[in-house]
């Protein structure tokens, strides 16, 4: 692939990989925890014809980089989520659709293609590879295959969030599907722990919004209906359909879990923009939210070109939202910027002690260059630095065991893709999770490039062999 120089999502370690491998017996520098069995997979953009001028990061087609660990020993695969669009494109040899970045067309902006590229899920013992505007593709463990696009039977009535929440006490998932144009905006959905769609309900928004994530507590479901708004009006006048109006407040609607819009209670909060939350919990009264915050956004630069891209910087941020009183309270936990928040989501939904997050350098595109481990309940906070010239990305938290571990909620390891930018090589990082200030227990040494990407998942080494198709 012939990559001009200007758009910096086509340069470094952003620039697409060509090759799809699989790489046994891969270098080990530390060693490996020998309870550690299973395989990391991450997802991420990687385009195959992008457009020099339009190409931004949420563009490209999925690809999927996994590592498989067993017994010490490490194998590395990458594929191709192959996708619909990314079949046409193959097939043409041509770029098929235009990006995020791409000038609207008279009142009908060109919506940009499926590409499952953004997080994955295992969930009923099936992995989906999810694209928040669409269906998500099923994907077969441990070769990362794509086996087709996967809609609960065609009970799938919306489109499918990259962030799907699954309570570990039930095995319940959580999920909503929005739409810009058409009504219902919002769709909200329970699977059950076996995975049969349980119900999809709408639930009312005034305008269409661009809605990452959400967040869900024993009991309740929270939904922001933050102030990145879509009008097509805009488009019209010539002006970006997506737009974040710092007028308008932002919304929070906490939701009994199994009940619909008629018992929803909005709260409402300055106007902000959340891509991803750390987790929620119930306190008396209280529903308390943890999340990254930017005070507003352009979406890495949804507004203008990619040259024209600052980072959106993002600091973690707690709000209480009062079920009896209404009242809502909202406070910085911190003045690092960071993002891709995690936890031990066997925790998902109670009140987590620690989460994780990557802190953000203030580049004109997204780079990380530490982990954060928190504490909330010393209010304190810990730093991995990934050393000069090296960023990393999400940092999954693998608990020790499948059941939840006699050793606490931090029982485990933070693995993250990380970039040597001047060695030009990429590592898979391993951590201890109870002391991630030291030394990575391994580093594992990957035969290529894994450009900077989204969201991962860690499938533990019994749920490889046992898939339903
Ligand atoms: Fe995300």
């Amino acid at each position: 692939m012939v990559v001009l120089a200007g758009n910096p999502y086509l340069e470094g370690n952003f620039a697409p990989v060509d090759l799809e491998l699989t790489v046994d017996n891969l270098q080990v520098i530390g060693e490996i925890p020998p309870d550690l069995n299973g395989m990391l997979i991450r997802n991420g953009p990687n385009p195959l014809f992008p457009s020099q001028a339009w190409y931004h990061w949420f563009d490209g087609h999925g690809m999927l980089h996994g590592v498989e660990i067993s017994n010490g020993k490490a194998k590395y695969c990458n594929r191709y989520i192959q996708t619909e669009g990314w079949k046409s494109e193959k097939a043409a040899g041509r770029a098929m659709s235009s990006g995020f970045l791409a000038p609207p067309q008279q009142g009908n902006p060109s919506p940009p293609v499926n590409t499952a590229n953004t997080a994955v899920v295992w969930h009923g013992d099936r992995l989906l590879a999810l694209w928040e505007g669409g269906e998500p593709y099923q994907i077969e463990v441990s070769e990362l295959k794509t086996v087709s696009p996967y809609t609960y039977g065609g009970d799938l009535k919306s489109a499918f969030t990259a962030h799907p929440k699954v309570d570990f006490a039930t095995g319940e998932m959580m999920f909503f599907g929005y739409s810009w144009v058409d009504l219902p905006y919002l769709q909200y959905s329970v699977v059950s722990h076996e995975g049969k769609l349980l119900r999809t309900v709408p639930i009312d928004l005034p305008v269409g919004v661009m809605m990452h994530d959400f967040a869900i507590t024993a009991h309740y479901t929270i939904f922001m209906n933050l102030p990145l708004t879509f009008r097509l009006e805009r488009a019209q006048q010539g002006k970006p359909p997506l737009l974040f109006e710092k007028d308008i407040p932002s919304r929070f609607g906490i939701l009994p879990r199994h009940r619909d819009n008629s018992s929803i209670r909005w709260f409402e909060a300055p106007a902000c923009y959340i891509a991803h939350t750390l987790n929620a919990y119930e306190d008396g009264d209280e529903v308390v939210l943890i999340a990254c915050r930017m005070p507003s956004t352009t979406m890495l630069g949804l507004a203008g070109r990619a040259q024209e891209i600052h980072s959106d910087l993002a600091f973690l941020h707690k709000w209480r939202f009062n079920l009896k009183t209404g009242a809502v309270i909202e406070e910085p936990l911190d003045d690092i910027p960071s993002e891709f928040p995690r936890v031990n989501e066997q925790y998902l939904g109670r009140n987590t002690r620690y989460g994780y997050t990557s802190r953000l350098t203030p580049n004109s595109v997204p780079l990380f260059d530490g982990l954060i481990k928190y504490d909330f309940a010393t209010n304190s906070s810990q730093i991995h630095e990934l050393g000069q010239g090296r960023y990393g990305g999400e940092g999954v938290f693998v608990p020790r065991t499948p059941h939840i571990s006699q050793g606490g909620e931090d029982d485990g390891w933070l693995l993250t893709f990380v970039y040597d930018e001047v060695a030009k090589i990429s590592e898979l990082l391993i951590l201890n999770a109870k002391e991630i200030v030291v030394e990575p227990v391994a580093r594992i040494i990957l035969p290529q490039r894994v450009p900077y990407g989204f969201h991962g998942t860690w499938i533990e080494q019994t749920n490889l062999k046992s898939v339903a198709i």
